[in-house]
This record gives C-alpha cells, structure tokens and sequence, in this order.
C-alpha cells in the first residue's frame, strides 16, 4: 500500500458536523451585525508581505515568527494573511470607501494562518470573524462595538466568558510609558529571557506578550499603562467604561494587556472563558486610530475586533447536532426501473426536494433500510410491475403507510405531499 498523506501540522479538516456549526455560527454573526449596519467584505488570504509588516508591526511574534512569507515566482515577497485588520484596511483604501461614506461598518469571514505551536484551542490555520468600524472617533463607537460582541457571543450560545478592557494611550501619552517601561526593564534585565532583552530596544511593550514564567514574575512590578494617560486618553477610557455600566456590561479592568499587535491606541479589549486553558481568549480587538494613515489612506480613526471560530466552538456548551433529512429515497428495482427512475430524481432534485438513490440494485429490503439511515421521510417504489402500470408506490417512512401514485402526476403529487409535511 501506498503512503497515505495527511494534512499539515495546525492543519485541521473541518467534517460536516462541525462545518455545519460553523455556518450557523457564521449565520448568527450575520443577523447580529446586520442590526448594527455591517456589511460583509471578502478578501483576498495572501497579500503583500509589507502590509503586515507596516500594519501589525515589525517587532511583534506575528510578523517576527509566525507568518507564512515566501517569493512568488516574479519575487514579490507575499504572506498568507495572519489577521484581517491590515487587509480590511487596504482593501477600504484601495477602494477609497471613505470617499462615499463618512463611516464604514464592513466585517469579514474566513481563515488566517499563524505559525505557532499547535495546542488545545491554537492552530495554524483558524478561522476568524472579522469586523471594523472606521470613520467614528466617539467612545460611543467603543462602547457598541463591545456591545455588538458580546450581544453575539450570547446569542451563539456561549456562557461564562469575562470581558477584560485596558486603555493603550496614544501617540502623545504612550512614549511616556514606554520611557518608564524601559528604564525599569533595564534595571532587571538580567532575570529577562533573551528575546524579552532585545524586546526593552526595539519595542518594550512587547514583553507583556512573553509566556516564560521568569518574565511574568518581573513584570509583575513593572509600571502600567494606566497610571501614564492623557487627558484625552483617560476621558474616553472612563468614557467608554461609563456607557458600558449604562447598558449593563460587566468587564474587568486589565492594566496589563497590551495584546499582541502594535496597532492599537486607546481601548483594547478581549473576551475570556476558563474552560480552554492556555489559550483562553475567545475574542480580542481594539481601537487602532492612525492606523489607516499609516497604511497609506486618510487619517480616518478606526476600532475592530475579531472572534476565534474554533474557539468559540470549542467552548459551546453542548453544541446543537446537525439532523440530517432527506426528502425522498427511490428504490429502482432492476436496470429499467432505474434508468426509468433517474430523470425524475432530477426533477425532483430541480423542483428543491432532497433526494437519494441506489445505484446498486439491492434488494427492496436493503434500500429500505438505506432510507431509513438517510432519514428519508418517504420512499418511492419503483419495480417492472409500476412502471408497466405506470404507477408507483409512495411509503411513508415514518407510518409505513403505503400509496399508489400515477407516474404522469408524480411532480406534482410529490411536491404537495413532502412539502405539506
Ligand atoms: P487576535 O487577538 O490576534 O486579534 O486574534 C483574535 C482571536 O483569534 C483570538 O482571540 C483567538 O480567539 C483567535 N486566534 C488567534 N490566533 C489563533 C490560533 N493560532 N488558533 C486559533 N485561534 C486563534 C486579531 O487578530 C486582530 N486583528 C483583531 C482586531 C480586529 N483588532 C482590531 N480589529
């Protein structure tokens, strides 16, 4: 026997079930965010590898060591997306969607692609659910897009998850931060591992995305975001938490997030549940103004989050099962019968009705059974003797019941029948 190949490390096959959930999951996200004005954007998964570079930045784990980056055969060096943000926003410049509208709610669907260590709940290709909201500097705009978020997880049925919320600062208040943050990683660097150590030059935030236990425990003193705010980022921090008790959001406030992409300015944000260990962020996102400019575009603020698919599965309680039904099943007894038989699944099949046939000439007994497995809610019969009395049989799978029914009126019969049921 041959070799068998198997799909990639991080790799996953989605089977029906679960691609089943997914579309519900994907159809809920739909309905929730078409309350809220969204509209659904499809992007292209691999872009040019500056785009990620530029927009999640180059010192972060993702574009350091995660992306999948090659040459194209005319060497342009391009990368399968990793998040959607920085595609989002090309595509909204590309497209000068802000030339013909002054806000812009758009969400995207589909997968992204991260080299990490594959684990519970982390892949290396995953599924995300994608929104941003350009154009709306109002912490209002913060607030509905938390609220939008976990109005969504609710409705998918997820229970007990924890929002977490932190300000980030901006352009005027963060260097400030990042000053002290230095100074004090300096002053400990000896207990920090060697990446954190290149971390305190290139990009000292980053250090707050180190895993390793030493770090953690340094870290544990080092001064906070929070305490170095502006003004104006600490009015529309205490803005977006006083319209969030207002409609009855519950979140902790968590001074040392600083999530894993560089793009953020004030409210960051993620959703936590317990139940997948390590990787136990269902959801993350923020608001990222500059962002656009830096991209090439306007200076249009910006604020998005995105939503794990599989994690979220993951932690459904008891997910719904898929119950697959199919309408009819016909049983051809013998080659006529069948020959016979095939133009009227096609029909019927065009007419909307699932229906299923046996190609291999079993017995009535076994096709029956068939039926049964395939939940077919009636069978029809249709044996040498029908088809010269051009009449078949009708079984109802569920009573047994059994009727003749005239071939020259199958269509129509039919459909009344399986659709009144
Ligand atoms: P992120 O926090 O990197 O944010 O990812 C969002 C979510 O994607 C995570 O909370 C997690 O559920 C899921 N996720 C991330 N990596 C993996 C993985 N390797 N395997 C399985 N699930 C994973 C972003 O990507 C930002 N672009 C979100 C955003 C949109 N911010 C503003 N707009």
């Amino acid at each position: 026997m041959m070799n068998k190949i198997t799909a990639i490390r991080g790799f996953k096959d989605i089977l029906p079930q679960d691609a089943w959930l997914f579309g519900q999951i994907e159809s809920r996200a739909r309905d929730v965010f078409a309350c809220f004005g969204f509209r659904e954007i499809r992007l292209p998964m691999m872009e040019k590898t500056e785009l990620f570079r530029r927009g999640i930045g180059e010192a972060t784990d993702i574009v350091e060591k995660e992306m999948y980056t090659f040459l194209d055969r005319d060497d342009q060096s391009v990368s399968l997306r990793p998040e959607a943000t920085a595609s989002v926003i090309r595509a909204y410049i590309e497209h000068s969607l802000f030339a013909s509208e002054p806000i812009s709610k758009l969400f995207t669907i589909g997968p992204m692609f991260r080299r990490e260590r594959p684990q519970k709940g982390r892949f290396r290709q995953f599924n995300q659910i994608d929104v941003e909201l350009f154009g709306e500097e109002n912490p209002q705009a913060d607030a509905e897009m938390i609220a939008m978020l976990m109005l969504f997880l609710e409705k998918s049925g997820l229970k007990d998850f924890a929002l977490e919320i932190n300000s980030l600062g901006c352009p005027s208040c963060r260097p400030r931060f990042s000053r002290a943050l230095t100074e004090f990683l300096q002053g400990s660097e000896d207990s920090l591992c060697p990446d954190c150590r290149r971390r305190i030059h290139l990009n000292p935030l980053r250090v707050f995305d180190c895993k390793v236990e030493s770090c953690a425990a340094v870290l544990a003193n080092a001064p906070m975001i929070p305490d170095f705010l502006c003004g104006d980022c600490l009015g529309h921090f205490s803005a977006v938490k006083s319209i969030l008790d207002d409609i009855n959001i519950g979140y902790a406030v968590n001074t040392r997030m600083v999530r894993g992409l560089d793009y953020y300015t004030k409210t960051a944000f993620e959703v936590k549940v317990s139940t997948l260990g390590a990787q136990n962020a269902v959801a993350g996102g923020g608001r990222y103004n500059g962002l656009v400019q830096y991209l090439g575009g306007p200076d249009v603020p910006g604020i998005g989050f995105a939503v794990g698919v599989e994690r979220l599965l993951a932690c459904l309680p008891a997910p719904r099962a898929e119950v697959f039904k199919t309408d009819l099943f016909i049983a051809a007894l013998g080659e006529k019968a069948l020959k016979m038989a095939f133009p009227y699944a096609q029909q019927l099949r065009g007419a909307g009705l699932s229906v299923e046939m046996d190609y291999s000439d079993k017995s009535l007994k076994a096709q029956l059974k068939r039926a049964d497995k395939l939940n077919s809610a009636y069978t029809l019969i249709f044996g040498d003797k029908e088809i010269e009395e051009k009449q078949v049989i009708l079984r109802n799978m569920n009573t047994k019941e059994q009727h003749r029914v005239d071939l020259n009126h199958l269509l129509d019969q039919l459909k009344k029948i399986i659709k009144e049921r």
